[in-house]
């Protein structure tokens, strides 16, 4: 290993420092890397770049670094290069700032591969094309290769003596009639090649034969399948005539009461940071760092062809690098404000997604309302979000990624699935009558195998700083009992999450199960630990028996919640090197030591999504499925902090919350009056004095 103790370049002139130590890698900065990498001595012309993203400094440098100071000494990038020729494999820590590289590691496929390139999947159609036995079994269907499509994908992990230490994919393969024909609608099912990419060669076909390729297109694309437009949907257009009401710098923003960084890194795409909410003045920090930092798409057919077919978006494809370029008046309407997104191709060069993220604001509905049956007073506010999100392509599927604030400190993030359904070719009922229990048959012969798409949200919170414990509360039924005779009692149970080791919990809407994550130094003026809950939305874990070799290589899907002691080497919930990887990395790694985790710095890996049983409406493009979760203050504030949103604007009708208004309050309550008689049992409450009106 010799590229550990290459000189600097000298032809290496480091970029200009940027604002913020946070800020996304820039075109120079890509640009200098590449440079670095160049000058190795071992550089070779069939390496490939598969990774470059910003090798963050740790939380205590940028909590200790303040706007306007000196840049932090070290800007560093992490660099992982694939050699195409030989398969070799670095991962490499490089400064920009000096131009020197200051660790390289050489993987040995013993605990995974790095990310599959869109070099490798691009040859697998030419290493086929030229595979004998490839050739033969396509005629033995009656096709040619001319006729067909192949579809790669990353191969798992299945203990395979002949797969290890090498880069394997294994591929499906689709017939596509035209040039605009889809070929989803076609597979050519029985049929799969497991391939070595390095060696550029096909190492097993695996040839089950006996199953049609479905007939039926599947082209939405297609006007005579579109129909004649529905008609009566007359333009819905929003505008906001004095602009946005939020403010950029960079990539800094700031909106109501919340200030944050958005960044872009091509492995997770959209990444919050810093997230604060100013409060009496005071920016109090939320979260240090969010997003998606891995998804899991298992399959649940165990067809000898389809046993593996498991994707890890994130950790094996790199799902940012594949972030769509958004398009004013089709994916986002409104008064919008785009971030462009920049990565490196796989030849190190700069690359820039105009307007890969997307960030407006949007009219929410109420936010809170009351007509008060004794004071007269009505009051309305509205509620607005600030919209921050990317989607993303991978393969059939299309993903977009929504992150929601509110203006009453609510965090909220949405996973959005639309795309087109994987498919199999149906193999239609057993002969005793039964369905085929591992698809649904969405067209004629046409199969959608069923399966799970699991998000791992990476939370790094820092409520009200850095002391935090995590709390499970749960709703509890208390028996009958002397003090509670009628039996209506229930209360909540409050377990703290003590360790890593106990920290793998799974959601539970019959209980209302949330995890709550606690100051363990601020408290509110009740004595109450100001807190923010992660509110789970009805979610599933992974399906795939525990012994499975995709149960070991994704233990985070296994739960819907694990949390961890800070550790800026921990960053991905399956682990650096997901491809290929046998499994007992990421999360499963991380909670080993089993770190105490009360008054600590904690990290939350939070799995949500779907279980998807494909259904006709999903064929043949899929209407928007959504998953989400929500994050919430809890005794974060005194009280409600949205008191002081003003009311609507235009609409003196529909607020009474000016002091004309309450001038007005003795004629309302000669209405209130006699309305109140109308309200039966809980007026008469009232009328016994306004001291009982809870309810
Ligand atoms: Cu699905």
């Amino acid at each position: 290993m010799s590229i550990t103790d290459i000189q600097t370049s000298a032809a290496y002139v480091a970029p200009e420092a940027p604002a913020h130590p946070l800020s996304s890698l820039s075109v120079v900065e890509i640009e200098a890397v590449r440079t670095v990498v160049l000058g190795w001595p071992d550089f070779t012309t069939t390496m490939r770049f598969a990774y470059v993203g910003l090798e963050e400094p740790t939380k205590g440098e940028v909590l200790g670094w303040d706007a306007g100071d000196a840049p932090l000494p070290d800007r560093r990038a992490r660099v992982q290069l694939l050699d195409m020729a030989t398969g070799r494999s670095t991962d490499s820590i490089v400064s920009i700032t000096t131009g020197e590289t200051l660790s390289s590691t050489v993987l040995d496929g013993s605990k995974g591969q790095l990310p599959i390139l869109d070099a490798e999947f691009e040859d697998v159609g030419l290493i086929l094309a030229e595979d004998e036995g490839w050739l033969a079994a396509l005629a033995a269907r009656g096709l040619s290769i001319d006729q067909v499509v192949a579809v790669p994908l990353s191969a798992g992990h299945y203990g395979y003596v002949a797969e290890e230490g090498r880069r394997i994919v294994r591929s499906f393969v689709f017939r596509m009639d035209h040039p605009s024909d889809h070929p989803w609608a076609h597979p050519v099912d029985g049929l799969t090649a497991y391939i070595d990419t390095a060696d550029r060669r096909v190492i097993e076909i695996i040839d089950t034969p006996g199953l049609a390729v479905p007939e039926t297109h599947g082209n939405f694309d297609d006007p005579e399948l579109q129909g004649p437009p529905l008609e009566g949907l007359k333009p819905i257009v929003i505008t906001q005539p004095e602009g946005p009401s939020f403010s950029v710098d960079g990539e800094h923003v700031s909106w109501g009461n919340w200030k944050l960084r958005i960044g872009f890194d091509m492995r997770e795409g959209l990444i919050l940071r810093e997230l604060s909410f100013a409060d009496k003045g005071v920016d109090r920090p939320v979260m240090y760092r969010g997003s998606i930092n891995e998804m899991l798409v298992p399959y649940a057919d165990p067809h000898p062809n389809r046993f593996w077919q498991n994707y890890f978006d994130t950790g094996e494809y790199m799902f940012g690098r594949y972030t769509n370029s958004l398009a004013l008046g089709c994916d986002c309407v409104g008064e919008i404000q785009y971030f462009d997104a920049v990565l490196p191709d796989e030849l190190g060069m700069p690359r820039t997604i105009d307007n890969g993220i997307c960030m407006h604001e949007e009219d929410f509905g109420t936010l809170w309302k009351h007509t008060d049956i004794f004071t007269g007073s009505h009051e309305v506010r509205r509620s607005r979000r600030l919209v921050i999100s990317f989607f993303t392509t991978v393969g059939n599927y299309d993903y977009g990624f929504y992150w929601y604030l509110y203006l009453d400190g609510t965090i909220e993030c949405e996973a959005k699935l639309t795309g087109i359904l994987f498919t199999s070719s149906f193999p239609g009922d057993a002969e005793d009558g039964t369905a085929y229990p591992f698809a649904s048959q969405v067209a004629p012969g046409l199969g959608a195998p069923y399966h799970q798409h699991l998000f791992s949200a990476r939370l790094d919170m820092t409520v009200d700083g850095l002391s935090n414990v995590v709390n499970e509360i749960d709703a509890v039924r208390l028996p009958v009992s002397e003090t509670n005779p009628a039996g209506n009692a229930f209360t909540k149970k409050v377990t703290p999450i003590m360790s890593e080791a106990v920290s793998g919990r799974v959601a539970d809407g019959a209980v209302n199960r949330v995890w709550q994550i606690a100051s363990t130094e601020k408290t509110t003026e009740l004595g109450q630990p100001t807190s923010y809950v992660l509110f789970p939305t009805e979610t599933p874990t992974l399906m795939a028996d525990g012994s499975s070799s995709i149960a070991r290589r994704a233990e985070f899907a296994t739960k819907n919640l694990f949390v961890t002691k800070y550790d800026p080497a921990e960053r991905y919930a399956a682990g650096d090197f997901v491809n290929q990887n046998p499994g007992g990395d990421g999360v499963t790694a991380y909670i080993a030591g089993d770190e105490p985790l009360v008054g600590e710095d904690v990290v939350l890996w939070h799995t949500f999504g779907l279980t998807h049983f494909p259904r006709n409406e999903d064929w043949p493009v899929m209407p928007m499925d959504y998953a989400k979760f929500t994050l919430k203050p809890y005794n974060f504030f005194e009280r409600n902090p949205t008191l002081n949103v003003p009311a609507p604007a235009m609409s003196d009708h529909c607020s009474a919350g000016t002091g004309h208004a309450h001038e007005s309050h003795s004629a309302h309550d000669a209405g209130h009056a006699h309305e109140s008689a109308a309200h039966g049992a809980h007026d008469d409450h009232a009328s016994h004095g306004h001291s009982s009106h809870g309810h």
